[in-house]
């Protein structure tokens, strides 16, 4: 399978983004990033994507009258690119169903959670208040809902007592920069695929591993 073009949609840090970069730095990655788009001009991310080379672009959404008239913009410079596949990497605004629809299959996100626990925003913050004891982070095709969609893969850290929101967000992202790579790879290589509303993942050999938070004593 030849290796598929991936443009990159951010509003931020961009430190997702940036994982994405290095793996595909790889040549035995499958997938080229093609393009960093960034809604917001002030996105720190967009100076890391550039200093590696990457192209990268920014469409203010404030310079367009609505949601489709941007969402047709961005659609009119992700097939300009040749764009293949689209990941949304810390990209804080809502897409319209329609462009969500012509993406379908085809536009990925990952969130701050195990979802379908914790849709929407402070994630970390609503993990501990809930009292879990395993958090983490998805990769999802986006669907029309808010932060749903079939689920591609998922992270799950420990979270301990002494916990603070920014420390169980330091945790889950440090995941999260391992699991996008792994994600868009199962995409990219046709392994992970969309059937009947799943997401059904071959060449994965079964795996033993099981976490236990509080760690299970040897029985
Ligand atoms: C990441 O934690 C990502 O999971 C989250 O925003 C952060 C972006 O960080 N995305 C969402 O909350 C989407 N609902 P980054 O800009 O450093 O990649």
């Amino acid at each position: 399978m030849a290796r598929q073009r991936v443009a990159i949609l951010i509003s931020g840090r961009g430190s997702d983004m940036m994982a994405l970069v290095a793996a595909a730095a790889d040549p035995a990655y499958p997938a080229d990033i093609v393009l960093v788009l960034s809604n917001r001009p002030d996105a720190p991310g967009l100076d890391k994507a550039a200093a590696t080379g990457v192209p990268v672009e920014v469409l203010d959404h404030r310079t367009f009258p609505g949601r489709e008239a941007f969402d047709d913009a961005l659609d009119a410079r992700l097939h300009a690119v040749g764009a293949d596949l689209v990941c949304l990497a810390g990209f804080m605004r809502v897409l319209t169903p329609s462009f969500v629809a012509r993406w379908h299959g085809r536009l990925i996100n990952i969130h701050p959670s195990l979802l379908p626990a914790f849709p929407g925003l402070d994630t970390h913050q609503r993990a501990l208040a809930a009292g879990v004891k395993l958090h983490g982070a998805t990769v999802h095709f986006v669907g029309p809902g808010l932060d749903d969609g079939p689920i591609i893969a998922q992270a799950a850290v420990p979270v301990t007592s002494a916990d603070t929101a920014e420390s169980l967000a330091a945790r889950v992202l440090k995941a999260e920069h391992r699991l996008y790579p792994l994600a868009l790879a199962l995409v990219a290589r046709g392994e992970a695929k969309l059937v009947e509303g799943k997401v059904v993942t071959q060449g994965i050999a079964t795996s033993a591993g099981v976490l236990f938070w509080p760690p299970a004593p040897d029985i």
